[in-house]
């Protein structure tokens, strides 16, 4: 099949599912993935016959994309703070959100610090791995409950060559942590199991739902542990950051206060929603 033709035939299978721009985009990543071609150098080869396999590839990769299967997840890989991470289904897919989160953390380090930092709830790894190569003179732990998440994030460390100590543990059921850290920074699940109607199909039905969702009776549950871990083991001036539910923050804010943290302050994200917290032990 010409590739000309293919590209048709996905504008014609996926634009009732999705944006134009979304199939356009989606197609083009294909091409990098599989024939390691950018979008100006198909341009220039709109003739360009694919072998049958790689023709099967692209059929296949339609095929999932018709049933809302992720792009990212069909590619392997994403981007994150400029870094490219291996991600499947056992793993979130690295939000920009969190991006933001990471920003602010930097913001607020120099990166000199020799700073010891926790990160609880790993998923593909993104937060470690992105902050030490920032803060390479850090010290970095990553702690998740999944063993198959935590089997992506050590390929991710491995392959942009950082040293990171992963910990297989429920953070639910630690009452206390090993040492004392400057920075502990949690992305936990938080989306209720109310908000579902919320989010689009790729997501309910192929990212893990261990990583997303908590109970509408205890919806802060992780942010209520980890705070109480955090109080506790933080080194005096230490920050405590949370990626957070945007209808929670003002909830968040309170239980941060009654455990006595200082200088909370609530963050927007780029969308304008209530989306990160940090808070100061004294
Ligand atoms: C929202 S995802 C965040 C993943 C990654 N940090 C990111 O920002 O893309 C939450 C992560 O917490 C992990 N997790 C869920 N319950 C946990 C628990 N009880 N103890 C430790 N980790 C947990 C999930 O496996 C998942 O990887």
């Amino acid at each position: 099949m010409l590739i000309k033709v293919l590209k048709e035939l996905f504008h014609s299978e996926l634009d009732k599912i999705y944006s134009k721009e979304e199939v356009f985009s989606f197609f083009h990543m294909l091409c990098e993935a599989y024939l390691d071609k950018s979008r100006l150098e198909l341009a220039l080869i709109p003739n360009l016959e694919l072998t049958p396999e790689q023709e099967t590839l692209f059929l296949k990769a339609l095929e999932q994309l018709k049933r809302d299967f992720p792009i990212q997840y069909i590619i392997g890989n994403t981007e994150f703070m400029d870094l490219t991470f291996e991600v499947n289904e056992n793993v979130l897919i690295p939000r920009p959100e969190t991006e933001e989160l990471i920003y602010w953390i930097l913001e607020s380090s120099s990166k000199e610090a020799k700073n010891s930092i926790l990160d609880i709830g790993t998923g593909s790894g993104c937060i470690p791995i992105a902050l030490v190569k920032n803060l390479p003179n850090s010290i970095i732990e990553t702690m998740d409950v999944s063993e198959k998440a935590l089997t992506v994030a050590k390929r991710n460390a491995l392959a942009q060559k950082v040293n990171i100590k992963f910990i297989h543990h429920d953070i639910l059921q630690l009452n206390d942590l090993d040492h004392d850290y400057d920075i502990i920074v949690s992305n936990p699940p938080y989306v209720r199991e109310s908000e579902k109607n919320e989010m689009h199909d790729n997501v309910l039905k192929y990212e893990p739902d261990v990583a997303l969702y908590v109970s509408d009776h205890d919806p802060l549950i992780f942010y209520k542990h980890i705070a109480k871990l955090a109080i506790k083991r933080l080194k005096k001036q230490g920050y405590l950051y949370f990626e957070i539910n945007q209808y929670l923050g003002e909830q968040l804010y309170q239980i941060l206060n009654n455990l006595g943290f200082e200088k909370i302050e609530i963050k927007k994200d780029l969308y304008g929603a209530d989306r990160m917290i940090r808070a100061v032990k004294n």
